[in-house]
């Protein structure tokens, strides 16, 4: 692999992200693994991240420099170049110029030593090669290299930064003070892939089909002729995690689908649609919303909501498989794996790693207790979304799946503020039926990161239709846009979009008789109301 080594960056991610977008395999390491552990991992290169320190800052993020001297391709990048400047005798100082944003950067001429004509950027760069003189690049550093080690050559340089870059091409050492990975820098990408394919001489062999080809094979190896089950929540994680299990073992796989009663119209027809029929996978129902009714039951507080649907989750979870098991009779061999979604997202967040795969408690399928007596098989494991997604592609899962809008687990639960009943969730659910068909008839799917429909059901307030006065509830609409739903700002959706869908809401469900439209960013507010 590639080694990210993380210094604390936000951006850690991203640099992965893009090196796989190169068709190579990366993966996120933290910078307290010594120089042993990184090298025994055979990375084919390693790149040293940004961070928020500074060199000198006491207990500032350091690593091994033995790294530096194992033959492997190095790149830093910001804090990483740094170190590096640092670890190999150069310098770094507070330069007390802040560089933040879009900065013209130029690139030496290639004179040879001395003889740069701008700052002191001194001769041709084989990282920047093919790439303009001068260009616009993303920085964001209080600190500054004031000294290229010995060996190195300075490549390219700021108004502000006369150090911007340097190398040792013969030792394979480079390092830039921009962010390369953030789509600010015009030529970011383009330099990560000189750095892996020319520089590095790494191949591009991280592609769908060699992913899901080695993912097969491994699912194979540890599963053998066992049967699996896989909790399928409709959304695009589980879907594509399902397909790959179905493509390595067939019916050796069963996915259970719990219906809590939660759902959005037309979504449980939907699945079973989907998956039986398109991707001819067995997929069995199961109808617990009593039970989830019944224990949601006085309920009002958003917490207390979505514990007791966790819990009832798992109830109906293990209910299901019990069945199973029971059905499959004398020759139904137990059931020991469970498959999950997991993203690479979701390890790295977790600080995990190479982890022993032990059931934890996870937000895509409604947080399964770490009880559970199975062995997980985790597909995605080491996988981004839009991987995931190219993925599916490559499955055959079908369209609107790859690209389905985030829903949550606890379904229209949390969208009901108050008490949840049967017939608010049918008044909620008419309403956003309404909303979801106007936002895919106007084309809106793919801008719109998601839209809760949300009725505020203890509110009262008064209508005119026909002759009388009327009295209902509101409904709020949120479209929002976001990136990945840690942020979000509400989407500027046409007007006419808007007036089409309130016009029908209110004509057609009679118990609502406002629709409001939520113009909050996140943060302060968040993307669903409870
Ligand atoms: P918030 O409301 O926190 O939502 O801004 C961020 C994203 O997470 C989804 N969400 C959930 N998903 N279980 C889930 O599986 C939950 O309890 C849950 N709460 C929020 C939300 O729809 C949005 O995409």
């Amino acid at each position: 692999p590639v080694l990210v080594v993380d210094f604390g960056a936000q951006y850690a991610q991203l640099i992965a992200r893009r090196v796989r977008e190169a068709s190579v395999y990366s993966e996120i390491v933290p910078h307290s693994m010594s120089a042993e552990q990184i090298l025994a991992k055979e990375p084919a290169a390693i790149i040293l991240s940004g961070g928020p320190s500074s060199v000198y800052a006491e207990g500032a993020p350091s690593f091994d420099p033995a790294v530096l001297d194992a033959g492997v391709p190095v790149l830093g990048i910001c804090y990483g170049f740094q170190l590096m400047a640092q670890a190999l005798g150069g310098s770094v100082g507070r330069t007390g110029t802040r560089e933040y944003g879009r900065t013209r950067m130029s690139q030496a001429t290639g004179r040879g030593p001395g003889g740069g004509e701008v700052g002191t950027a001194e001769a041709a760069s084989r990282l920047l090669s093919g790439t303009p003189a001068a260009q616009t690049v993303w920085m964001s550093h209080g600190d500054a290299v004031e000294r290229a080690p010995e060996g190195f050559t300075v490549t390219a340089s700021t108004d502000q930064t006369p150090v911007a870059a340097f190398e040792d091409d013969a030792r394979r050492l480079y390092g830039i003070q921009w962010h390369p990975e953030v789509v600010h820098s015009e030529y970011g990408q383009r330099l990560i892939e000189t750095f892996l394919h020319d520089c590095a001489g790494i191949g591009r062999d991280w592609t769908p089909g060699s992913i899901i080809d080695d993912q097969v094979a491994r699912i194979r190896a540890q599963v053998g002729g066992a049967r699996v089950i896989c909790g399928l929540s409709g959304g695009v994680d589980s879907s594509v995690a399902a397909a790959l299990v179905h493509r390595a073992i067939g019916d050796q796989l069963t996915c259970i689908f719990v219906d809590h009663g939660l759902l959005r119209a037309g979504e449980r027809e939907q699945v079973e649609r989907d998956y039986a029929q398109s991707m001819g996978i067995r997929v069995v129902t199961v109808d617990e919303s009593e039970r989830f009714l019944d224990a949601l039951a006085g309920v009002t507080d958003p917490e207390a909501k979505r514990k007791i649907i966790g819990r009832e989750f798992i109830r109906s979870f293990e209910a299901a498989q019990r069945a199973l098991v029971a059905e499959a009779g004398e020759q139904g061999a137990e059931i020991r794996f469970l498959v999950q979604g997991t993203l690479y997202p979701d390890v790295v967040e977790s600080g995990g790693g190479d982890g022993a795969a032990n059931i934890k408690s996870h937000h895509n399928v409604g947080g399964l207790p770490e009880d559970l007596d199975f062995t997980l098989i985790e597909p995605l494991r080491t996988l981004f979304k839009d991987e995931v997604r190219a993925i599916g592609l490559e499955l055959g899962v079908p369209e609107h799946i790859v690209w389905r809008q985030p829903f949550p687990g606890p379904g229209l639960g949390i969208r009901v503020i108050g008490e949840v009943t049967r017939e608010r969730l049918d008044v909620l659910r008419a309403a956003d039926a309404i909303a979801r068909e106007e936002l895919t008839a106007a084309g809106l799917d793919r801008e719109i990161w998601q839209c809760p429909v949300v009725l505020l059901a203890d509110v009262h307030s008064v209508g005119v239709q026909g002759d009388g006065r009327s009295y209902g509830s509101p409904v709020v609409l949120r479209p929002v846009t976001s990136e990945d739903a840690m942020t979000a700002d509400w989407s500027r959706v046409p007007f006419d979009v808007l007036a089409r869908i309130s016009t029908r809401i209110t004509n057609s469900v009679p118990e609502v008789t406002r629709v409001v439209l939520d113009v909050t960013s996140k943060p302060p507010a968040t993307i669903e109301w409870e």
